[in-house]
């Protein structure tokens, strides 16, 4: 296993840092091929250790000079970084290194994006700027100078500064050079200012270039309510004088919390109407909410290793679910929130990529930003949060930030903050942080005398390096409706403590029908042997917005397991249950739209699995693909009424309400295509007035194998609009008939505007393209092959982004022989190259285990 080769990391080795920084100088003279960095930091022994051995990071950098209290040092050098004799007492370093922007094509560290320089320094970026003890648990306040023609030249912190080709930042917060950031560009911003309750007048930037201003009010406003809100919410005000935001176009993930200077992939900042469809809205909302709630929770508190990357990133996941809810409706935002942790948390946690919230050992950091720190380490919180209640979460939150502020704290810090705060015991709960894999949780329930029993057994499959689970504890929170549809016991939070436990509820008159995990109370996987009717009954009745969806989606689950398993036909209960819920105008259209959307195709090869059956990808494609059709022909009479009924008049507005209309008008439109053929849809298309409108209609052509001539109109309305493109490109991949799926992504890596350098694109054509689960999995092989090759060569140029993809393949055991053999025989092909980055050597390693 590549977990035990010698570079692998322990968090059980953690030392403290030998040296502490007390203050950073850095210059920039910046130049694309020949920047010079210049930087003089104080040092001062750490009183906590004995060891004074002195080393810095440092990769691909050429030291040109150093020194120490002014004289001449020459230090050794190693691919990792420098060692060097040092006074035993504090004392200044200085050097000037020389480093390459213009030639870093893997996105981190100092890189150019269309002529404009900028930063990406989390987790270990920062090392390739300069030679530095690049660790989360040194931090220290920042002074920058930059040196450049460019108009716009910015950095971390307050501009102290500025003249004809330079500019200086003071950032008086100590913080680990993962923050450190710097952006120099041809830029304009959209303005304004913010007063925050503490009485700072604090200036707004959003950065972009000239060709992009006008897009970036909605990041604009976002950012406000974000401001105002964690004011409210947690007690949290800003605290520098000015907090810009950059968008830049090459960005390996989503966004970056570097302090006082955010920095954006384009696409979670730009939008307009006419570019950016609902859901681009929400997630800039979303992502410009959770960079700034890291000023607290991350830059503030900031973690202590890279272990404890769920410290900050689970926490301030949790704090953007709860805005974005807060913001728009908090059932439709559990739903999306569930459906996209089960479509990669779980997927990953029951794989061989499984890892624990809290990693034990990597290889590769970067490896690590994964779907379990971030969105299982989100649910962790919400656990914790239902079991000490919202008063306990507020007064731990509370001694959290007033006894760690400006620290680099761990999990054991913030568990005992929780424990201190509200008296709790939570060795148990700690489980949630070392035990990787989903709890199954098998319900049955006895009626007896008046007396109802929920009787509850728990169990976590074994994953990598973890054969044996205890019994963590479980919030499980039930409700009881009576026969006739009343609530008998209103929602109540079970603890479940034990492998196997039982719950009374007495009193009762008649045997009650339980509504389980209420709200996904816990990231489990619940077992229960029922029946359609049980689920029906609940997607009638129940009065847990997240349980009625989940009664829905779990019986259209059940039907399409059957029509795949036994060539059934589609079940007519289901499909007279859907047609009650669409027709109920009491719901939310944003909550019917979600009612109405199927599994993914992913998601019914893992539930099949489950069930001990080897999923066939065409056949759960077909299934579904049927499926759809016999909602559109049996639920015929009610699409075009609802159509018409769902407009939104007046201009266009991005909130939830007409967001919720539309998607509910495209989810009618998608079924009516099924029955005219796309006469509609094209309409629909040719009229649309906003993205979300021109983008659905033209997926719902794709879908039914229609729409060539649409995607060259669009292709000719947009050429030039490169985010636009990316969807161009990722809707043709992703949605490509099972057959042709190969052959077009083929050839769209051949069209002239398949930049795959950047990020987005190849995200876009080659991560589409694995999102098509039967045309990835062609019998052939030809899919794995496809992207074994593009893997390959982008792993060369941006190992990161490459490594990512890797784990496209993560879900490999769960197919049949013939293709096990194609995903490993490209898995090792691609493990076998020469020169293979220690990101992608470290995920095939993972995956080939
Ligand atoms: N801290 C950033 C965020 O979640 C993400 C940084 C990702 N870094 C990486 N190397 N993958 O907001
Ligand atoms: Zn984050």
């Amino acid at each position: 296993m590549k977990d035990a080769s010698p570079q692998a990391l322990y968090l059980a080795d953690y030392t403290p840092p030998a040296w502490l920084v007390d203050r950073v100088e850095l210059t920039f003279r910046l130049h694309p091929s020949a920047t010079r960095v210049v930087s003089r930091i104080a040092f001062r022994p750490n009183p906590e250790t004995a060891n004074r051995r002195f080393f810095l990071h440092g990769e691909d950098l050429t030291l040109i000079s150093a020194a120490i209290d002014g004289t001449p040092v020459t230090p050794d050098i190693t691919p990792e970084g420098l060692v060097c004799d040092v006074p035993d007492s504090p004392f200044t370093w200085e050097a000037e290194v020389e480093i390459a922007p213009e030639g870093n094509t893997a996105l981190e560290g100092l890189y150019m994006s269309n002529g404009m320089y900028c930063t990406q320094c989390e987790a270990e970026g920062f090392r390739k700027i300069t030679y530095y003890p690049d660790r989360p648990d040194v931090m220290a306040p920042f002074r920058v100078r930059i040196e450049s023609d460019l108009p716009v030249l910015l950095s971390n912190g307050n501009p102290v500064g500025q003249g004809e080709g330079w500019a200086e930042w003071d950032d008086p917060w100590p913080k680990p050079a993962y923050l450190f950031a710097l952006v120099a560009g041809e830029l304009v911003a959209t303005s304004d200012t913010f007063t925050t309750c503490e009485g700072r007048k604090v200036e707004l930037n959003i950065w972009v270039r000239p060709a992009d201003q006008g897009k970036a009010d909605y990041a604009l406003d976002s950012l406000i309510r974000s401001m105002r809100w964690d004011e409210e919410f947690y007690g949290r005000a800003y605290d520098l004088d000015v907090f810009n935001i950059v968008a830049v176009d090459d960005f390996n993930m989503g966004a970056m919390e570097n302090k006082g200077l955010n920095i954006f992939n384009s696409r979670y900042v730009l939008a307009s109407p006419e570019t950016a469809t609902d859901r681009d809205y929400e997630n800039i909302e979303r992502i410009i909410a959770h960079e700034y709630f890291h000023n607290w929770t991350g830059n503030r508190i900031t973690c202590r290793d890279w272990f404890q990357l769920c410290l900050k990133e689970g926490l301030t996941v949790f704090r953007d679910q709860q805005f974005a809810g807060d913001a728009r409706s908090h059932a439709v935002k559990r739903i999306e929130d569930v459906i996209t942790l089960r479509a990669r948390q779980f997927r990953e946690d029951n794989g061989p990529l499984a890892h624990p919230v809290r990693p034990e050992s990597y290889t590769e950091i970067n490896n690590f930003y994964t779907a379990t720190v971030y969105e299982k380490g989100a649910e962790l919180i919400g656990m914790l949060r239902r079991l000490v209640g919202p008063e306990g979460y507020d007064k731990a939150l509370t001694l959290y930030f007033d006894r760690h502020d400006g620290q680099a704290a761990t999990i054991e810090d913030w568990l005992k903050v929780f424990e201190d705060a509200t008296g709790r015991d939570l060795s148990q709960f700690s489980r949630w942080y070392s035990q990787a894999g989903t709890p199954r949780l098998k319900v049955t329930d006895d009626f007896k005398d008046g007396t109802y029993t929920l009787n509850v057994e728990q169990q976590t499959p074994p994953t990598p390096g973890q054969p044996e689970k205890a019994p963590q504890v479980i919030p499980l929170a039930v409700g009881l409706l009576s026969p006739n549809g009343d609530e008998v016991v209103p929602t109540t939070v079970l603890e479940v403590t034990e492998a196997a436990q039982s719950f009374r509820f007495d009193g009762l008159g008649a045997r009650p029908i339980p509504s389980l995990l209420r709200g996904f109370s816990a990231p489990v996987i619940l077992e229960r042997d029922t029946n359609a009717e049980e689920r029906a009954f609940l997607l009638a009745h129940d009065t847990d917005p997240f349980n009625k969806w989940e009664a829905g989606r779990a019986l259209a689950r059940d039907v399409l397991v059957a029509m795949v398993t036994q060539g059934a036909a589609p079940a007519p209960a289901y499909l007279d249950a859907l047609a009650a819920m669409v027709r109920d105008e009491a719901l939310d259209p944003a909550f019917r739209a979600l009612a109405l959307g199927l599994p993914g195709e992913d998601q019914l090869a893992e539930d099949l699995h489950a069930r001990g059956i080897t999923p066939d990808p065409l056949a759960i494609h077909t299934a579904r693909e049927r499926l759809k059709s016999a909602v559109a022909t049996h639920l015929c009479p009610l699409w075009v009424p609802l159509y018409d009924q769902m407009t939104c008049p007046g201009p266009y507005s991005p909130g939830a309400a007409d967001a919720g209309r539309r998607a509910l008008r495209l989810a009618a439109l998608a079924h009516m295509a099924r029955l005219d053929q796309g006469t509609k849809a094209r309409a629909h298309f040719a009229q649309a007035n906003n993205m979300t409108d021109e983008l659905g209609a033209l997926s719902i052509l794709i879908e039914i194998g229609a729409g060539e001539e649409e995607l060259d109109r669009f292709a000719k309305r947009w050429g030039k609009d490169r985010l636009v493109m990316d969807k161009w490109f990722a809707l043709q991949t992703s949605l490509a008939a099972p057959d042709r799926a190969v052959s077009r992504t083929s050839s769209l890596t051949e069209h002239p505007d398949f930049h795959w350098k950047n990020p987005n694109r190849f995200r876009a054509v080659i991560g589409g393209f694995t999102m098509n689960a039967a045309g990835f999995h062609d019998p052939s092989g030809a899919g794995y092959d496809l992207v074994a090759d593009w893997l390959i060569r982008l792993d060369a140029v941006n190992p990161q982004t490459a490594a990512r993809m890797s784990t496209a393949f993560e879900t490999w055991t769960r197919y049949d022989a013939d293709r096990q053999a194609r995903m490993r025989a490209a898995l090792e092909r691609i493990a076998g190259r020469d020169g293979l980055s220690r990101d992608m050597g470290e995920m095939v390693g993972r995956l080939l285990a």
